[in-house]
């Protein structure tokens, strides 16, 4: 354990949850502001603005130039979550009630957009000299998440959902905004391209690893823990990692049978968890999170070891994540 790198990255979620708390955000109408602030300053980990400090200060830009762009991560992090939640028909997130259920869902649509048109506005308070390329890629990103968040909804109605459609999906709902966050401290650093497409691609493959390790805690953990509902990735038929490996073991017709089962065992995660440790699989989904986060750390190998010894750190500190 390096405890000055523990103290170092809690004093950076401290100043986050500070520079969060104080955003330029009116108080009118507040059917719009109250939720965008309610989701902006939720308690979360805050891994994308520590990507874009980590990855900006590891090639030499000073931290203050960093903090917009870091914002913009993580308060477009917040949208996603907010629609996310209508989508998966989630009641909590970061230990509070979502904001469709604690206002209404018109209310979540609409802070939401409120929350992307700010991240926007934050990243363009940045000063760095490739800052039209930034707002490309930071667009770029949004697409992308997009995409994957219709994959990811297109695969609750399909049986035949392969790892790899899983993890081209997953590379775009959760990794691109991870590749974003480097690509971003990239870019002001005025890094070479192969520089900065190198730390997208090692982002890209951190969250792929990291909505697997969610997507096992999802089962595993409890909601208390997680600080979110657990039980909707069951009820929604979602193809996470573990149970594409579940139901790729069974005929077409036993997959359908199989979801039946979960559901109806739903308040009796013994016994599913049961079924799934019987096939070793939470031992081969947490060999393809090592895997991929292995995969991540070698494209470090191609920058200065000075520059990426905190994200490694990082990267390691999200290895064992218990939430
Ligand atoms: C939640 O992300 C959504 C996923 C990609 C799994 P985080 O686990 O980073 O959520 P917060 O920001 O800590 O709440
Ligand atoms: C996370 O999706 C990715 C985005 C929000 C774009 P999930 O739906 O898998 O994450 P949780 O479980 O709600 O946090
Ligand atoms: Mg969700
Ligand atoms: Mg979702």
């Amino acid at each position: 354990m390096n405890s000055n790198l523990e103290i170092l990255f809690a004093e950076y979620r401290k100043e986050i949850d500070l520079s969060l708390k104080q955003l330029q955000i009116p108080g009118e109408p507040s059917g719009l502001y109250e939720p965008m602030i309610y989701s902006a300053t939720a308690p979360g980990k805050r891994i994308r603005p520590l990507l874009t400090f980590l990855t900006g200060e590891g090639l030499g830009v000073d931290h203050d130039r960093l903090r917009p762009a870091a914002l913009a991560v993580e308060v477009l992090h917040a949208f996603t979550l907010v629609h996310d939640d209508i989508m998966d028909n989630d009641t909590r997130r970061r230990g509070l009630e979502t904001v469709h259920i604690k206002w209404d869902t018109n209310t979540a649509i609409l802070s939401g957009d409120g929350l992307m048109a700010l991240a926007f506005r934050l990243l363009m308070e940045t000063d760095a000299g490739r800052i039209r390329q930034m707002g490309f890629e930071f667009s770029q990103a949004m697409l992308e998440i997009c995409e994957g968040q219709a994959l990811d909804v297109e695969f609750e109605n399909r049986l035949d959902v392969t790892t790899e459609d899983y993890l081209s999906m997953v590379g775009k709902k959760t990794g691109r905004l991870l590749g974003l966050s480097c690509q971003l401290g990239a870019l002001i650093s005025d890094a070479d391209a192969t520089i900065v497409e190198n730390l997208n691609r090692f982002g890209i493959e951190l969250g792929q690893a990291f909505q697997i390790q969610d997507d096992l805690l999802e089962m595993t953990s409890n909601s208390q823990n997680m600080g979110k509902s657990l039980d909707s990735d069951i009820i929604s038929e979602k193809k996470t990692y573990p149970l594409i490996l579940m139901l790729s073991g069974l005929s077409i017709d036993d997959r359908q049978s199989f979801l039946e089962f979960m559901k109806k065992y739903l308040d009796n995660r013994e016994a599913i968890l049961d079924v799934f440790q019987r096939k070793d699989i939470f031992t081969k989904t947490s060999d393809k999170i090592a895997q991929l986060m292995n995969n991540a750390l070698k494209r470090l190998d191609q920058l200065p070891s000075m520059a990426t010894e905190n994200l490694r750190y990082l990267v390691d500190m999200i290895s064992k994540r218990q939430r």
